[in-house]
């Protein structure tokens, strides 16, 4: 008998099943009333009572891993039924969700890499500032509009520490530790206390250009910003420059690009002029360049401003500025393809 257990012991470990039907017939074969498992249990009635402790503990042994492997053998042969009967391996595979890239950023990194590519370098300053390097250093009068409360963002308690309203306060960041030539672009996040709506936010972005050395001139300013909008609208975008009038800057100009949506002709979005205005420009301001340690009977500069807001509605047509802060996933899934 013990041999008989030895042998059913070793035929158990190697039952295979290749479905559930064989899975059943082996627990009916093994385990059933009339298995062969219930067949030993009549033997056993019959066998000497010396031996009765060590072969009932050996055919328990038996019973329970028949149980254990054909179980097994089920749960195996059940999985794989379901795999085979409902995958269907000809569909295409479930899309796997990509985030995007914000389009400020990828607006942002267009600009600096046309940038990169004229040698201009990467230059960051703080957002929270304070009113030297916001204002004063740019040649802004104590009185000036602009340093009101009504556009500035004032840190409680400390009247000079304010929150940047331009990214100019970089251009001095930049100059007070650097010699010419200076060839800086500079991104970052400005703060203007203004009602938040469709068209105005309480913060937006900029980048802001600079470019200090001998000899530079207003026409390599004009050189550059033609390039710029070409290499970001196209190559056959032009450029006009409007006089205008900036405390860090003198001569000061406006940058118009021809529309983007009707190449000049006059549409809806350049309300029939045919131009866009996208940034402020000029020649650093002597006092700019004296008030922040640079011998202004040597060298020239010029600067430019932009906003990344605005750039980013002229190539993408968002109506609502608001959109590209509230990180709505429904807007930013648009920009899947931009990335
Ligand atoms: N700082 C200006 C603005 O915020 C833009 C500007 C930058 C203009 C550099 C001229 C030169 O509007």
């Amino acid at each position: 008998m013990l041999e008989r257990i030895k042998q059913l012991l070793e035929e158990v470990s190697q039952l295979t099943a290749a479905n559930p039907e064989e899975a059943e017939a082996l627990r009916i074969r093994y385990l059933s009333k009339k298995g062969e498992i219930s067949r030993l249990m009549e033997d056993f009635r019959t066998v000497p009572a010396e031996m009765k402790k060590e072969l009932g503990m050996r055919i328990n042994e038996l019973k329970n891993r028949a149980t254990e492997r054909i179980n097994e053998l089920k749960a195996a042969a059940a999985a794989q039924e379901t795999t085979a009967d409902d995958v269907d391996l000809t569909r295409t595979p479930y899309p796997i969700a990509m985030g995007t890239r914000h389009p400020l950023t990828i607006v942002k990194n267009e600009i600096v890499d046309i940038f990169s590519r004229l040698g201009f370098t990467l230059a960051e300053g703080p957002e929270v500032e304070d009113d030297w390097h916001v204002y004063s250093s740019m040649n802004f009068a104590d009185d000036h509009p602009a340093r009101d409360m009504q556009d500035t963002f004032f840190v409680e308690a400390h009247p000079d520490i304010i929150l940047r309203s331009h990214t100019s306060s970089v251009q001095a960041r930049v100059m007070e530790r650097t010699q010419p030539p200076i060839r800086v672009i500079c991104p970052g996040r400005v703060y203007r206390n203004e009602a938040v709506s469709a068209r105005a936010h309480c913060f937006f972005h900029q980048v802001e250009g600079l470019y200090v050395d001998k000899n530079v001139s207003f026409k390599d300013l004009k050189q550059v910003l033609l390039l710029f909008a070409q290499e970001m609208f196209g190559p056959e975008t032009q450029i006009r420059l409007r006089p205008s009038f900036f405390p860090f800057t003198e001569p000061s100009a406006e940058m118009d690009v021809s529309c983007t949506i009707c190449g000049g002709k006059g549409c809806s979005m350049c309300k029939g002029s045919g131009w866009l205005e996208i940034l402020g420009c000029g020649m650093v301001d002597p006092a700019v360049l004296e008030a922040n340690g640079i011998d202004s009977t040597i060298y020239t500069g010029y600067a430019f401003g932009m906003g990344i807001e605005r750039i980013a509605n002229l190539k993408y047509q968002v109506k609502d500025l608001r959109l590209f802060s509230e990180n709505d996933v429904r807007f930013l899934e648009e920009f899947t393809a931009a990335n």
